[in-house]
């Protein structure tokens, strides 16, 4: 239960049934990102990677928009449907790549390079998509960029290991800026050679966000989506996985007779260490059940609220989210 401290009256409840209830009495739908829990990717409605989720949201007739992901994800959904009531489990779901690029720092790098076409992966603030032409995910992120005149100036913020990444595959020299994330730059060399060595037969698949020195193993590498989808055409086959583990649930349901392998962290005194995002790991079934009980409660009230357990309805000031939704449309029309 990732440490919710619930009150002992939530234990006696059946909250898978609680958030059904509350899902019609809301006429709200699930969304969540296939790295959170089994439990959550069980009940809901629709399941995917940030390019999937982002047009989910702007396609939803739902009325409210239930968003098991990190925080940039939610406000994703709240940007391209302001008219709709977004909540999150928990507020501090955030993202390491977001906390790497502050808007004030980004602005004045920006300034530098002022003839520079600015494309931002979509793991940031609504400020910094404020501050970018086109949003990419590292689904669409190629084919945005094979759109773009080759002689063009880029900036490509804030990951530098999908911005190295794209650089090489599409063959154009980009400007960086130093953002990463905690969980992919930490899977370690050692162990995953450990596996290769043990599993010789096994594909090495990587999402993009891995430094070089990982990719430079895999045999495939892509978004959450892409990954799925190799392993599921590669039924019964073996698997040494480099992003996320919480989407092996999904892996093995649609591969049920594959074998996935998860690479380890180890710490610099050698010990193995949880190689979840602790970000996506804070929401859980019991702060689901709770902001979905609130946002039944508080729906004639102010938008601005927060539960107990630091979950809430996502609020953006409006010139801010229009501000944001430009590079956002531009993505969704380009890729
Ligand atoms: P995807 O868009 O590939 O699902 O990636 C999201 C993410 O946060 C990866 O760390
Ligand atoms: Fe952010 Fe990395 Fe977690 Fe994805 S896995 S949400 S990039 S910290």
């Amino acid at each position: 239960m990732n440490g919710s401290n619930f009150p002992a009256d939530l234990a006696s409840l059946d909250l898978v049934e609680e958030i059904k209830r509350l899902k019609k009495e809301l006429n709200a739908v699930i969304l969540a990102h296939y790295y959170q829990d089994e439990e959550i990717q069980e009940i809901a409605d629709f399941i995917g990677d940030s390019l999937d989720l982002s047009r989910k949201a702007a396609a939803t007739d739902a009325d409210v928009i239930v968003f098991c992901g990190v925080k940039f994800m939610a406000e994703v959904a709240k940007i391209l449907s302001p008219e709709k009531k977004v909540v999150i489990p928990d507020f501090k779901a955030g993202c390491s790549l977001e906390d790497s690029c502050p808007p004030d720092q980004f602005a004045k790098f920006k300034a530098k390079h002022p003839n520079a076409l600015v494309l931002t992966y979509i793991n940031c603030s609504a400020e910094i998509k404020a501050l970018s032409d086109i949003i990419v995910t590292s689904t669409n992120a190629k084919k945005i960029i094979d759109q773009i005149p080759k002689d063009q100036e880029i900036i490509f913020a804030p990951d530098r290991h999908l911005g190295a990444y794209l650089s090489k595959v599409s063959g154009r020299e980009m400007i960086l800026w130093h953002g990463s994330c905690i969980v992919h730059e930490q899977f370690s060399e050692k162990e995953l050679v450990k596996l290769k060595v043990n599993h010789p037969n096994a594909h090495v698949i990587a999402h993009p966000e891995c430094p070089e020195s990982l990719l430079s193993h895999a045999s495939h590498i892509g978004s959450t989506s892409s990954l799925l989808k190799f392993t599921k055409d590669h039924q019964g086959e073996e698997f040494i996985v480099l992003t996320e583990p919480h989407i092996i649930h999904q892996m093995r349901k649609t591969n049920p007779s594959g074998k996935f392998f998860d690479c380890p962290f180890i710490d610099q005194a050698g010990c193995t260490m949880c190689n979840a995002c602790p970000y996506m790991a804070l929401n859980d079934l019991e702060k689901l059940y709770a902001v979905m009980r609130d946002a039944a409660t508080n729906s004639k009230l102010d938008s601005n609220w927060r539960n107990d357990f630091g979950g809430g309805e996502i609020v953006l000031d409006e010139d801010l989210r229009k501000g944001a939704e430009g590079s956002l449309r531009k993505m969704l029309e380009l890729s």
